[in-house]
């Protein structure tokens, strides 16, 4: 019986403690079952750890991403911006994600407008060949890094070449994501807040001298149709075209990575689940979702209380943040029967690892895609695949992943 009156902390929520990190489920269930929504001091934020909550949360506007479409931060009780984090603030303000409507519904149409059914045709194609390049170099290798080979040069090279990033320049791009993607964890130090500041600022300026060429030249790509939208007319700033591109470049794979890592992770862990895919390669769909689910890639997303509201029967001043539990909720026994097994032929499975409302994830369909070839592709071509050492995991708690998974072909 767990006693109803201990904090987060004295249940075991550390986010920036690795044993937590490693394994943060039974920490979950402590949570749900203590109540709906609980204080955290530590971070300041209100936990919200079962499903039902944190998918309606999603969904209802008193909570917002951002509230700079309503007020300062001075108005909301927040400390203001420090000027030396300005450039990251206004590159990440101008991306769709830290958008509330109405910006967020006319940026969201036209960059969703953008992506045509012929962009995203001749992507399925470049998928596979992408995937079986990078397999030819690590299949006869013996021993290799699953993350380095291919978690991480996949999702990358699929979203630049989307994009229109010149080959040339593709090695610049998962540094300036890494960096920037430090400043999403709680209470990021100040080195970290410095390196992703640099990072800001140099990938805008790259942006920026891109979709200017792309303006003048256009090509078949995602950078030059939106920058088509910006010459046009006053539909989508400049700087919004260059914080979406950045949002894209850095959704698109720092999450994908972790699926890949976690789940491969997951599957060696199980090996009965992994001799059901190796037999039956059309699991492969149900199992990436499962995944999905069981190691959650993100695995808590914030939100602003944008005025004084009620939330799980609990009142909750404007300007507080809340903590929703994706990981958790996940886990859920209240929506997932035996939410702690991996069942890769589970198929009722509504997880809230794409998020939900109107921020849904915008790419579901193409991460889907890539993590589907990637997964059936090494099934087949190297049915050997197993693990050398037990991984560690990264430093970081929101974007969860490992540092490497030494795999044997
Ligand atoms: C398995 C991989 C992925 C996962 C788990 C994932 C997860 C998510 C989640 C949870 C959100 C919503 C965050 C919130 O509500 O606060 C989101 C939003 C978004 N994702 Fe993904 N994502 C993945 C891959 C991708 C890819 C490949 C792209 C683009 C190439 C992408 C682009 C976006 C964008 C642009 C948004 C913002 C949408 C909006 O604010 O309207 N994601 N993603």
């Amino acid at each position: 019986m767990i006693r109803q009156d201990l904090t987060p902390s004295e249940l075991g929520f550390a986010p920036a403690d690795l044993s937590f990190i490693g394994n943060p489920y039974p920490v979950y269930e402590r949570l749900r079952s203590i109540g709906p929504i609980l204080y955290d001091q530590q971070t300041d934020h209100w936990l919200v750890p079962r499903y039902a909550d944190v998918n309606a949360l999603l969904r209802d506007r008193r909570f917002g991403r951002t509230y700079h479409h309503l007020a300062s931060d001075s108005e909301m009780g927040r400390p203001d911006t420090p000027e030396s984090l300005a450039p990251f603030w206004h590159l990440i303000r101008n991306g769709i994600l830290d958008m509330e409507p109405p910006d967020h519904t006319r940026v969201r149409k036209l960059v969703s407008k953008a992506f045509t059914p012929r962009m995203v045709e001749g992507l399925r194609e470049r998928i596979q060949a992408i995937v079986d390049r990078l397999i030819d170099g690590i299949a006869g290798a013996g021993e290799f890094d699953l993350i380095s080979s291919l978690a991480e040069p996949l999702p990358v090279e699929v979203i630049a070449e989307m994009l229109g990033v010149p080959s040339s320049d593709r090695h610049l791009l998962r540094p300036w994501s890494a960096e920037i993607c430090l400043m999403y964890e709680l209470n990021p130090s100040e080195e970290y807040a410095g390196r992703a500041v640099n990072a800001s600022v140099e990938f805008s300026d790259y942006l920026r001298m891109l979709s200017r060429e792309r303006r003048a030249d256009p090509q078949e790509d995602l950078i030059s149709a939106l920058a088509q939208v910006v010459e046009e007319g006053q539909r989508l700033t400049e700087d919004e075209l260059i914080g979406t591109c950045v949002l894209l470049l850095n959704a698109g794979h720092e999450a994908s990575v972790n699926v890949t890592g976690n789940g491969w992770w997951a599957l060696f862990r199980n090996p009965d689940q992994l001799r059901l895919l190796r037999h039956d390669p059309s699991l492969v769909p149900a199992a990436i979702e499962e995944l999905m689910r069981y190691d959650t890639p993100l695995q808590m997303f914030e939100r602003w209380v944008l005025e004084d509201s009620e939330v799980c029967g609990v009142p909750i001043r404007k300007g507080s943040e809340l903590g929703l539990l994706f990981g958790s909720s996940n886990h859920d026994p209240a929506v997932f029967r035996d939410p702690d097994r991996l069942d890769v032929t589970r198929v009722d499975n509504p997880h809230l690892s794409f998020g939900a409302g109107i921020h849904f994830c915008l790419r579901a369909p193409l991460a889907r895609r890539e993590l589907e070839v990637s997964f059936s592709t090494l099934l087949r071509r190297i049915p050997t695949l197993n693990r050398v050492a037990e991984p560690e995991w990264k430093a970081a708690y929101i974007i969860r992943g490992l540092r490497g998974l030494r795999v044997s072909a």
